[in-house]
């Protein structure tokens, strides 16, 4: 294992040792400790009730509904199937307008629903869907407006509620990025019709897979929660179609753990931020961008910039270089979703140019933050950044030949 990489050759890429010698990947990756998950096994065994909505699934709805500060929050499978179902609950048809720059699911959830995507830009600097970014696409033929809170920061859902509003446009929010961010003092949770978790093993609260779907609107709710079960949620309300979007209880019992180890993961991801900004300030060509329009984020991710010019080798060369070093650095999201099957075949989107995703698609890379990683971990990320720029005339050279 060495950090200090002083000629080219020090590189793993160029037959050097590792700076780490285990992979380090980008992720929340929360595990509790095994004593308190084996209790909470047990108590799922003495019970005998591992899924149908058992009681630590409904302590979890409790906790986290108080956590957004909203009437009803469903746990649902994961936050895909909390999408389609969210759609189907709120009977939309037609077209829905989702950013390009997000994950692939959030689209393709709504094509799972029968909807028809219509892709819009994102903010250059916040990476967020905004106003601006939405109105271009905004036209009569719209039913809906999917919006994404990117990051742990938020896309300002106050002002696409109000454009929404006056477009008469159903809007909802993947909210995958945004347990506990809260923004003019209130949490993500109750804003547009309903708000979708992501409760994946990456996220700021794991379940190990699973999603949860909030909404202030006792009706819609209950269609949810109907939705939800295949046998019907015994409230009787009328829905379409329902499916199986259950969420078992070894899921919430990682969930209920994880919550309450969810302000020491907040705070152990906030120093990770400050270290990571403060680390790759001094270097030319690499920026981080902190998450936008929070009170207060939770920091789920490190997101940097690089310039390819001024940093002296392309993302995806450093990309290339820190996984050599075992540093699981990722390239979300690339390409833009509107580039990706089946949407990139959509003779509306060949000809579709979104400057902004696709710029942000060909320089944006995430490296390793959350309960994995340590203070000293980021010092030598840092420090493994800076070489390959101090280096990066060497590196390349030497790459291509
Ligand atoms: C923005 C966004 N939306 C939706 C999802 C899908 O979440 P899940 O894996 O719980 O289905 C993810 C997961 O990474 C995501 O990042």
């Amino acid at each position: 294992m060495s950090t200090l990489k002083r000629v080219p050759t020090d590189f793993a890429v160029l037959g050097g040792t590792p700076a780490f010698d285990h992979p380090l990947p980008v992720g929340q990756l929360y595990f509790p400790s095994w004593e308190r998950y084996e209790e909470a096994m047990r108590g799922i065994f003495e019970r005998g009730w591992f899924t149908n909505h058992g009681p630590l699934a409904q302590e979890l709805e409790r906790r986290f509904a108080e956590l957004a500060d909203v009437r009803n929050a469903i746990t649902v499978t994961n936050a895909t199937l909390g999408l389609v179902m969210g759609a189907k609950a709120l009977g939309l048809t037609g077209r829905v307008v989702v950013p390009s720059f997000t994950f692939v699911a959030t689209a393709q959830a709504m094509t799972w629903a029968g909807l028809e995507v219509v892709f819009a830009d994102v903010d250059r600097e916040t990476h967020q869907l905004t106003p601006a970014t939405l109105a271009p696409v905004l036209d009569d033929d719209v039913s809906a407006v999917l919006a994404v809170n990117l990051w742990g920061g938020t896309c300002g859902p106050d002002a696409l509620e109000e454009l929404c509003a006056e477009r008469g446009v159903t809007l909802f929010f993947d909210s995958a990025h945004g347990t506990g961010v809260s923004v003019g003092g209130r949490p993500l949770g109750g804003r547009g019709a309903l708000e979708v978790f992501s409760f994946h093993a990456t996220k700021t609260l794991s379940a190990t897979e699973g999603g949860c779907v909030c909404t202030d609107d006792d009706e819609l709710a209950s269609r949810l929660r109907n939705i939800r079960s295949s046998y019907g949620a015994g409230a009787p309300v009328a829905v379409e179609v329902t499916g199986n979007g259950r969420f078992s209880e070894a899921q919430a019992a990682i969930a209920l753990l994880n919550l309450d180890d969810l302000p020491a993961n907040v705070a152990n991801n906030a120093r990770l931020h400050t270290a990571y900004t403060e680390g790759l300030a001094g270097i030319d060509g690499i920026r981080v961008v902190a998450p936008t329009g929070a009170d207060e984020s939770t920091y789920p991710y490190l997101v940097a910039e690089v310039d390819e010019t001024t940093f002296g080798m392309s993302r995806d060369a450093l990309v290339g270089l820190l996984a050599a070093e075992n540093v699981i650095a990722r390239r979300y999201f690339r390409p833009g979703v509107h580039r990706l099957p089946p949407y990139r075949d959509d003779p509306r989107n060949v000809a579709l140019h979104l400057p902004t995703t696709e710029h942000l698609a060909r320089t944006l890379v995430q490296l390793p933050i959350g309960a994995l990683v340590d203070l000293g971990s980021v010092e030598r990320i840092c420090t493994l950044v800076g070489a390959a720029h101090r280096l990066s005339g060497h590196l390349v050279a030497r790459e291509a030949a």
